[in-house]
């Protein structure tokens, strides 16, 4: 199994502690950024969506102009582009990229921030939607002939697009924790991402997805994402203090809204449970936040958070997206220190057939007070 590695990508040096809201591309920042990624070994980053953010087709495109390895994940809502539109741009980043596009379809937790850019559908039509869109743009990449298309959401006649994936198609991402995201992204999706959960739920959900999966009749299964905020440190007693002071910032970041998704939702409820969970993951900095998005941490030194990793590999989550706090310094740190310990494991059992001794040796600080 092939483990590869997740960033997400900023434009300038603002970020969750140093609450610094610029808006603007800092370019010299950027691409120390993109460049920081590559060095670090990093395999894809996420150009998320929201809709304040910079456009995420634009950041995709000056990624694979300044990189030769490291791909963009470009975060899609359906509602904002059309779907043959979206299919030729994402061909043309493919082709720019040298075979390196993917996309991940987000159907949307919120109402609220959907109606900002005038959606008002229901998620659970937001989520059929999702999945009649996957359709046309697979069928744009590959249909040679002009076709027509009339669905509940989209109907056009006669289109062909001349502009194809390198490799004829695109990895198709599909993330969330509703029964819709398992279905839609289960069905159709090559990956299926998910946020940081204990192991058990962690499992629970990879198999939920994977029930669609065969429900649709598919014999492979989508590759699982799973999604952490490593906060590392090079003693257990100095992680823990490190991450007690992220909290804090966190905690002094005003009031959070109810979240609407399901994932979010999973999030607090598991927060609720208590405070740390398996090896090191952590998760009071999801209630800190609202669980909005990615929140649950990983914390400690890096043999004990690479340790925490290979648990999820072991689940079978083959892509492993690790943001810090402190986004381009963690970056460095995680190429530096997690990264080469995750591969070296690896590699190790691939030579010998059998584990090393990182996840016996590197329990973590609270293993032996956490309930089995
Ligand atoms: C790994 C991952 C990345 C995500 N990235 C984004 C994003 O960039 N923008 C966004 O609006 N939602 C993002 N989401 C949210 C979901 O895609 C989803 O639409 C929403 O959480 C609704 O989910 P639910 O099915 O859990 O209710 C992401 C979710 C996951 C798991």
């Amino acid at each position: 199994m092939t483990v590869e590695f997740i960033s997400a990508v900023n434009v300038n040096p603002s970020n969750e502690l140093n609450r610094l809201g610029r808006a603007g591309i800092d370019l010299p920042f950027f691409t120390r950024y993109v460049n920081a990624l590559e060095d670090a070994g990093f395999d894809y980053t996420l150009c998320a969506y929201a809709s304040s953010f910079q456009d995420q087709f634009a950041i995709a495109n000056q990624i694979v102009a300044r990189s030769e390895r490291v791909a963009p994940i470009v975060a899609l809502r359906p509602n904002t582009i059309y779907p043959t539109v979206a299919a030729k741009a994402l061909a043309t980043l493919d082709q720019f990229g040298a075979g390196r596009a993917v996309v991940h379809f987000i159907s949307g937790g919120s109402d609220a921030e959907q109606a900002r850019e005038g959606d008002y559908l229901t998620k659970e039509q937001r989520y059929a939607r999702t999945a009649e869109y996957i359709d046309v743009v697979r069928k744009v990449w590959t249909s040679t002939e002009p076709f027509d298309h009339e669905g509940e959401f989209y109907k056009f006649e006669n289109f062909l697009s001349l502009v194809r994936p390198t490799r004829g198609t695109i990895p198709v991402s599909v993330g969330g924790s509703s029964a819709e995201a398992y279905r839609v992204g289960g069905s159709r999706g090559d990956i299926f991402g998910l946020w940081g959960e204990p192991l058990a739920d962690t499992r629970a959900q990879i198999d939920a997805v994977n029930a669609q999966a065969a429900a649709a009749g598919r014999t492979d299964r989508p590759r699982i994402w799973v999604t952490f905020r490593p906060i590392i440190a090079a003693t257990e007693e100095l992680a823990w203090e490190k991450a007690e002071r992220t909290l804090a910032v966190l905690q002094s970041g005003g009031p959070r809204v109810e979240p609407q998704n399901v994932g979010s939702q999973r999030l607090l409820e598991i927060a609720g449970r208590q405070d740390v969970h398996d090896r090191a993951l952590w998760t009071p900095t999801a209630t800190a936040t609202g669980a909005a998005g990615a929140s649950t941490a990983l914390v400690g030194t890096p043999e004990t958070v690479a340790a925490a990793i290979l648990d999820y590999v072991d689940l079978g989550a083959d892509l492993i997206s690790i943001r810090g706090y402190d986004n381009l310094n963690d970056l460095i740190d995680y190429g530096r220190h997690i990264l080469p310990l995750v591969r070296q494991e690896l590699a190790h059992r691939e030579a010998t057939g059998q584990r090393g001794p990182l996840q016996d040796e590197h329990p973590g600080a609270f293993a032996e007070r956490t309930p089995a």
